[in-house]
């Protein structure tokens, strides 16, 4: 197996971080190509609980190499904060690598995000508000800064320039547009020079590094951030991110080609959870909704606003697994549903007096959608820390066969609680 995707097949917070940190014991890299520290993986093993945004979950097993590949958007600040947490907690991240083709998240980039939402009102996607979506804006506008050139940041004569000049149109914006305060050059230039201090043991042509381990026929463990019903082309735009957490992001976002990847596991939450606006045509505005969030602690990760929860979309499920071509699919949280009296999944959506099986490109028209429900017996006998199938409530197995059914894909893992042990191997995790 030479690359390995874990790709979330939902809104996002599918459990990724749990799952790449169980399966980074027999890889050598763990790799992230997309997003930036807008994710928020929680791990949670011998040395502690960890939130991770930026630094790749693989980075607690010693023989692992981590990559920040070249599609992610770096805030230096809270990469260095998060190395430092990291080493303090007796982590060795001399093995992390950053991509010199990655784009700095800049001070400015973090309040334009928040300038922008308030500014958008009603119609406020409810970002995270940490500059990912400037950043990238910058880089496809071509006036990016990128983390390669924090290498050679005291050349005054190319940097300083550079900057300044992207300052200029910022500043513009944030005091004309938004009536905001502006950015100091000299401040954000001394940040820079720090940045590029700390960060220079890190960068790296990481493209190369991964093709040459490819090559060598080490394996890469690619760890997605966000899910694919957020990307900003196949999912819920423009309630989406500003990348691409999809398959497709990790190709451009790393450098390799599409040979290298021998397989995707969709991560898929037990029900659905999504935070932010945008429709969620599952969604439970009631107690069963609260129950769960409370439950399962439905809180975000990076901004601890109260996720939006519903029952599991079966018809969302599908079109990101036929987008992903997902080869085997990874079921966590099914312990949050222990004790409910009846579950629901979502089979269809009522549009317009018509059953749907397909998920309509125009939001406006996902918000009338209705949905269509199969509903199940609950369990009360526990699945949390089930490590077989076997030991698994009929009624459980029941649903989950019916949302593999669904999903059309094999469900080979299922988590039944956040430590690396609490993990039921269904099927080895092979290329089928
Ligand atoms: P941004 O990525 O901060 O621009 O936010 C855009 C949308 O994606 C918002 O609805 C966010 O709540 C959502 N989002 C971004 N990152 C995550 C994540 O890691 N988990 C869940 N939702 C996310």
């Amino acid at each position: 197996m030479p690359g390995y995707a874990v790709i979330g097949g939902q809104w996002g917070d599918e459990g990724k971080g749990k799952i790449v940190d169980f399966l980074s014991q027999d890889t050598q890299y763990v790799v992230r190509y997309s997003g930036g520290n807008n994710a928020g993986h929680t791990v949670i093993n011998k040395l502690g609980q960890f939130a991770l945004h930026l630094v790749p979950a693989g980075i607690f097993w010693p023989k692992v190499t981590c990559v920040i590949g070249n599609g992610v958007v770096v805030d230096p600040g809270v990469l260095l904060e998060e190395i430092a947490t990291l080493e303090k907690a007796g982590v060795n991240t001399s093995r992390l690598l950053i991509s010199d083709r990655a784009h700095l998240i800049m001070p400015y980039h973090v309040a334009l995000d928040q300038l922008e939402e308030r500014a958008k009102g009603s119609q406020a996607i409810g970002t995270t508000g940490k500059g990912v979506g400037p950043a990238y804006m910058d880089k496809v506008g071509r006036v990016g800064i990128r983390v390669g050139e924090l290498l050679d940041v005291d050349n005054e004569e190319v940097f300083l320039p550079h900057l300044d000049h992207v300052l200029k149109q910022k500043n513009a914006i944030i005091t004309k547009v938004y009536g905001g305060e502006p950015f100091s050059l000299a401040e954000i230039y001394q940040k820079c020079l720090e940045w590029g201090d700390l960060l220079r043991p890190y960068i790296q042509p990481t493209e190369m590094v991964l093709q040459e381990a490819i090559a060598s026929g080490d394996n890469v463990l690619i760890e997605g951030a966000q899910g694919a019903m957020l990307d900003i082309d196949h999912g819920t735009y423009p309630y989406v991110t500003s990348s691409s957490p999809s398959i497709g992001g990790a190709y451009t976002g790393l450098g390799i080609p599409p040979q290298s990847i021998a397989g995707s596991l969709g991560v898929f939450k037990a029900y659905t959870t999504r935070v932010g606006g945008g429709p969620l045509v599952t969604e439970l505005n009631d107690a069963t909704g609260d129950k769960i969030r409370e439950l399962a602690w439905e809180y975000g990760a990076t901004t601890g606003r109260p996720r939006r929860v519903g029952w599991f979309d079966g018809v969302a499920a599908r079109y990101s697994a036929n987008l992903n071509g997902f080869t085997s699919i990874v079921l966590t949280r099914l312990d949050v549903l222990d004790g409910f009296p009846s579950v629901k999944v979502c089979v269809g959506y009522q549009l317009d007096g018509k059953v749907v099986d397909r998920i309509p490109s125009n939001v406006a028209i996902l918000a009338r959608c209705q949905p269509v429900y199969e509903e199940f017996e609950g369990w009360d006998q526990p699945t949390a820390s089930a490590t077989e199938m076997e030991k698994l409530p009929p009624n459980a197995l029941k649903y989950v066969h019916r949302l593999e059914e669904l999903i059309g894909v094999p469900i080979d893992l299922i988590s039944t609680g956040p430590r690396r042990e609490e993990t039921i191997v269904n099927r080895p995790f092979i290329k089928r």
